[in-house]
């Protein structure tokens, strides 16, 4: 075969045949990595800055080279650019473009740099303006449990332990234990964002290049905190992005329990909340159904993010520095992580803040199973009983209520008196469900007022 053959490709130079079409179409990875044509561009102009400024290039080439690549990203903007799959990647589809509108001046943009430190810089540009993104719907997920909160505080629900009636509580502190789990989230974005934030722009392939560069120089161009200190290490880790996708898995971990929840509230057997219509579906068969179908996809969807950390913590492990083509594989399971956290996050968003609570099953179902147990355990200690002692006596108390299917607060207290003495008329405030609730008057506790302040911490964060 003539060399001809691959004059298409940057490499083809120490060709001497065309490539296999079942290689071009296996290596190439345009297809999923075109995404990052902006960043790409800001990259590459970044580049062509700093090479101007320090005279590799001379003034009039890097200001062709740049407005080339404006016109090349107005291109893909409009719709207009033809990508190639014979070009490889997102890298080498620009630059061809470039050469093909300015002409042999494009062929420069490359002095000083490689494709390897190049999609390093792209996917950490590309991930830090996805951290913001997410970050900003955390945040509005976490606004819109508090609307909710802040009218469902002196609604009561039962507190369960092992899916078990355990105590009263407060619902909106449940909702505000949802917005606690999302604030670790939001700073567990944050700090990954830290060490997504450095710039592997100049590494070149690996050992850094000849010409005489500015790194400080294109780090501070493109945003970055400062140029990564080791080039080898730069062009070849992705740990960054492993970070986020187990920062996205907690995510998703807490999103599918906030999703379960709700899909059990939702149930014709609890009946706590109601979800607005336009967040479920219905059955092709049963006329009667409303299924939560939006948290049921969410906490389904937790599976496919594990398996992105997976994937990425398995394609970097035993890697030998420095880069190696394995590393393009970490585009599509980070994107898709991306794609699928930010979707659950919006769904929440519009979600949560539009839930309405049926007090009434709640506020039922609470005054069942003896939620108030351990409230009288600690009226018997407050008498002067050891714990231990007092938890057999209500043990005993309960057990009568089972069968004489009576709650604790429904019994006479000649009934209570039975099992303590120590009992008096008293009793019957601190069995109440309010009772129970204000009794858990402590930071962090379920006791309104304490739910009030959390409320106001929390919009004083979200500020
Ligand atoms: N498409 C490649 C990737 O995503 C770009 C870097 C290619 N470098 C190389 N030496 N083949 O990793």
């Amino acid at each position: 075969m003539s060399q001809d053959q691959n004059t298409d490709k940057p490499w083809g130079g120490r060709f001497s045949e065309p490539t296999d079409e079942f290689v071009e179409r296996f290596t190439a990875s345009v297809n999923f990595d075109k995404r990052l044509y902006r960043v790409d561009i800001a990259g590459s102009i970044a580049h062509a800055t700093m090479l101007a400024r320090q005279d590799i290039l001379t003034q009039e080439e890097g200001a062709l080279i740049i407005k080339g690549l404006e016109d090349i990203r107005d291109e893909i903007e409009a719709g207009i650019f033809e990508w190639s799959v014979s070009l490889e990647d997102v890298h080498m589809n620009i630059e061809s473009a470039l050469t093909r509108k300015i002409g042999d001046v494009g062929k420069k943009l490359h002095t000083g740099r490689s494709r390897n430190d190049q999609v390093a810089t792209d996917i950490r540009l590309y991930l830090r303006e996805a951290i913001d993104s997410v970050c900003l719907s955390i945040r509005q997920v976490q606004k819109g449990i508090v609307s909710l909160a802040e009218n469902e505080v002196e609604t009561i629900m039962p507190g369960f332990t092992h899916l078990q009636t355990a105590q009263p509580v407060s619902f909106a502190h449940h909702l505000l234990a949802w917005f606690e789990m999302l604030q670790r989230d939001f700073e567990r974005m944050q700090d990954c964002r830290k060490r997504v934030n450095v710039s592997p722009l100049g590494a070149a392939a690996l050992a850094g290049t000849s010409f005489p560069i500015d790194r400080h120089l294109t780090a501070e161009l493109l945003g970055f905190d400062r140029p990564a200190a080791n080039s080898l290490d730069a062009v070849s880790d992705r740990d960054f992005a492993i970070e986020f996708c187990a920062a996205a898995s907690l995510l998703m971990t807490h999103m599918s329990r906030m999703s379960e929840e709700l899909v059990i509230w939702t149930s014709a057997q609890f009946n706590f909340i109601e979800l607005p219509d336009r967040f479920c579906t219905g059955s092709s068969i049963m006329p009667q159904k409303k299924n939560p179908d939006v948290p049921e996809l969410v906490r389904g969807k937790s599976g496919r993010v594990y398996g992105h950390l997976v994937a990425l913590l398995t394609l970097m492990k035993s890697q030998p520095l420095a880069y190696n083509k394995d590393n393009q594989e970490d585009k599509e399971p980070l994107f898709d992580t991306l794609d699928t956290i930010s979707d659950c996050l919006k769904a929440f968003a519009d979600m949560i803040p539009a839930i309405r609570a049926n007090k009434d099953n709640m506020r039922k179902a609470t005054l069942q199973g003896f939620s108030t147990a351990t409230d009288l355990a600690d009226y018997l200690v407050r008498k002067g009983m050891a714990f231990r002692d007092a938890h057999e006596v209500v043990g005993k108390t309960v057990a009568f209520g089972v069968q004489e299917s009576k709650d604790l607060a429904e019994m006479t207290l000649a009934e209570l008196q039975d099992f303590s003495k120590d009992i008096e008329e008293d009793i019957f405030d601190v069995l109440s469900l309010e009772g129970s609730l204000n009794a858990r008057n402590h930071v962090g506790g379920t006791a309104p007022e304490q739910v009030r302040a959390a409320i106001k911490n929390a919009k004083d964060l979200l500020q």
